[in-house]
Order: C-alpha cells, then sequence, then structure tokens
C-alpha cells in the first residue's frame, strides 16, 4: 500500500479523492488551508496539515516519504480571481509550482509523481467544438492563465528536474459535497439546491449556453488510474464526458428527478460568460482504455441524495 499527499483534500474533489485512496487501503497527508475545505470532509484515517500550499515549509513537512502527490488544492473561482488577482496566483500558480519543487525530493531525495487539476479554463474563449488538448489555449481569466502556468511548469518539472506528472483539464465537475452555498459554486448545485427546495432559479442569459457536466465519481476514478499508471514526462488530459447539456436541459432533469417545478428569473448574461464548453474526451478514452461511467440522471441522483454510487 502506498501513501499519498492530497492537498486540497478536505475540499469537494479532494475529499472524495482521499476517501477512495483510504478505502482502497493507503494512507493519506492532506495539505490544506482549510479556506474553502471542511473538517467533516475529512476521512478519518487521513492525516491533516493545516497550511498553505504556497509555503515551502508547509509542503516540504507534508511532502516526506509519500509516493505520490495528489495537487488539488487551489481558489477554484474565476469570480474570485477577478477580485483577488494577485492573493489567488499566489495559491493557483506559486503553490503549484512549490508542490511541484518539493516533489523533487520528497523519497529519500528522489522525484515522486505529481497528478495534478488543471481546468478547462484554459482554452478560454476558444469555440472549438468539442474542444482537444491540441486546440489552441486563449484563457481570459487570472485563473485560466494560473492554470496554463500550471501545465507549463510542469513541462520544467519533467524536463530540467525529473518529476513526473500527469495534469487533468477538468471540466464543470459537479456531485455530493459541493457546496451550493458559495455564489462560487459550480451551477448544478446551487440549482440543485433550489430545485429540491421549491425556490426559484436564476438564469444568466438565455440558458441555452452549454456545458461539459462531469460526475466527480469519474474524476476520482480518473485521478488515480493516473497515479496507479506511474506518469511518465508531463500529460495533459481532458476530462470530460465530450455530452453537452444546457443549463436549460440541466433544470428539466432536476425538477423531473425532484418533481417540482421552479420559477425561472432570466438575468442579463454576464460578460465572458462562454456560450460552449464541450471537451474532447477521445485521449482520455485512448489512454485509460474508458470514458467517464456516470450520466447525469445518475450523477444528479447523487447530487440529490449525497449519496456516492458504487
Ligand atoms: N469543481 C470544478 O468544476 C473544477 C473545474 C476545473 C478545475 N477544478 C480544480 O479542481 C481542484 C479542486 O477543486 P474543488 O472544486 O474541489 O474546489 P474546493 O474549493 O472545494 O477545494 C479546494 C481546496 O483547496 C484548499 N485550498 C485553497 N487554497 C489553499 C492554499 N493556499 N493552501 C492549501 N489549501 C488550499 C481549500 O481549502 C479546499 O479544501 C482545484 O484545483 C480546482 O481549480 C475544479
Amino acid at each position: 500500500m502506498a501513501h499519498y499527499l492530497v492537498t486540497g483534500g478536505c475540499g469537494f474533489i479532494g475529499s472524495h479523492l482521499a476517501d477512495r485512496l483510504i478505502g482502497d487501503g493507503h494512507r493519506v497527508t492532506i495539505l490544506d488551508d482549510m479556506s474553502t475545505g471542511r473538517l467533516e470532509n475529512k476521512p478519518l484515517l487521513a492525516k491533516l496539515v493545516v497550511g498553505d500550499v504556497a509555503d515551502p515549509d508547509a509542503v516540504h513537512q507534508a511532502i516526506q516519504g509519500v509516493d505520490g502527490v495528489f495537487h488539488l488544492a487551489a481558489v477554484a473561482s474565476v469570480q474570485r480571481s477577478r477580485e483577488l488577482w494577485a492573493e489567488t496566483h499566489r495559491t493557483n500558480l506559486s503553490g503549484t509550482v512549490t508542490v511541484f519543487e518539493a516533489a523533487r525530493s520528497a523519497r529519500n531525495g528522489t522525484p515522486v509523481p505529481v497528478v495534478y487539476a488543471s481546468s478547462a479554463a484554459v482554452y478560454g474563449d476558444n469555440t472549438a467544438t468539442p474542444l482537444r488538448e491540441d486546440a489552441a489555449t486563449r484563457p481570459l481569466s487570472a485563473y485560466g492563465v494560473d492554470k496554463l502556468g500550471c501545465e507549463l511548469h510542469a513541462n520544467v518539472a519533467w524536463a530540467i528536474h525529473g518529476v513526473p506528472t500527469t495534469g487533468f483539464r477538468f471540466f464543470n465537475v459537479y456531485g455530493p459535497r459541493q457546496d451550493p452555498s458559495s455564489p462560487y459554486s459550480g451551477v448544478i448545485s446551487i440549482f440543485a439546491r433550489r430545485v429540491a427546495q421549491g425556490e426559484d432559479v436564476t438564469i444568466f442569459g438565455d440558458g441555452e449556453q452549454v456545458r461539459d457536466f462531469v460526475f466527480v465519481g469519474d474524476v476520482v476514478r480518473f485521478l488515480v488510474k493516473a497515479m496507479e499508471r506511474r506518469p511518465q514526462g508531463a500529460e495533459v488530459f481532458n476530462l470530460c464526458t465530450g455530452r453537452p447539456t444546457s443549463l436549460l436541459m440541466l433544470l428539466e432533469v432536476l425538477q423531473e428527478l425532484c418533481a417540482s417545478r421552479v420559477r425561472r428569473l432570466h438575468q442579463p448574461a454576464r460578460a465572458g460568460d462562454i456560450r460552449v464548453s464541450i471537451g474532447d474526451p477521445a485521449r482520455l478514452r485512448a489512454t485509460f482504455g474508458e470514458g467517464c461511467r456516470f450520466g447525469l440522471l445518475q450523477g444528479l441522483s447523487a447530487t440529490l441524495t449525497g449519496e456516492m454510487p458504487r
């Protein structure tokens, strides 16, 4: 059994990953500053180091002796990166470089692999559909630029320092534990709670904007598969389904699942809101031998009940 460091392991995606790793019998250390992470998300058997991922001492302490790192800590919000540009940059890019640097000598002075979260935000206003990994990256937000920077530093980590990495460009991830009370949270968690409570739903624009929604159970499976495959080089994959869902379709399915109808309130589209964001999962499938397994119905039911499907 292995020992893994999960940065951001008290957050939405990181805590599901930590659960899975503990369930598989591994040892898990979490490094999290608890800015959006929650203590109740932490698996009982995981060790928690409360610290900042951009603080070299904290990372150095947490990483010693591990067999690999899952790096998920970030300020996971485009909007926050607009409001707190320099501060989010420190976490989202400097934090990643700090992790890559510490990974150089984590196990008896030798490098360990890092599997890390990038984002579909690196594509920015590229309207190609579906987006392949070799599509031009034109990030519009500081968040997207920093995630692209992580990928570029991953090349340096491998080419100069021998740290193997796998990066995943997550599309819109959803599932249990995503915080609906945060205005920065994903649209599904917000819609799901409002529909379940019979409250009005606000849509920015006409609701025909299309997204590629990925269930968190699929994300966790690919993170683990990437580590098991022993990363070589500095590879990057879309983590997406390739299936388009408009916000109106999403609302329809949620209303059916909850057997409730809610009022739709439309507000003007937000500046910079991308109309279509669909990934091409071909590279993911070809490399890992499978694509995402969870369909929208199954994923949304799990989100509403809070129960993770097996
Ligand atoms: N949720 C999505 O749809 C989505 C899409 C694309 C990429 N991502 C990426 O996936 C990763 C996980 O996102 P999430 O949705 O679980 O978000 P989250 O906010 O639930 O989790 C992020 C975790 O990182 C921690 N953290 C933040 N700043 C930190 C710092 N300076 N030091 C240590 N810990 C810190 C937070 O406390 C939290 O526990 C992030 O890297 C995010 O950018 C998420």
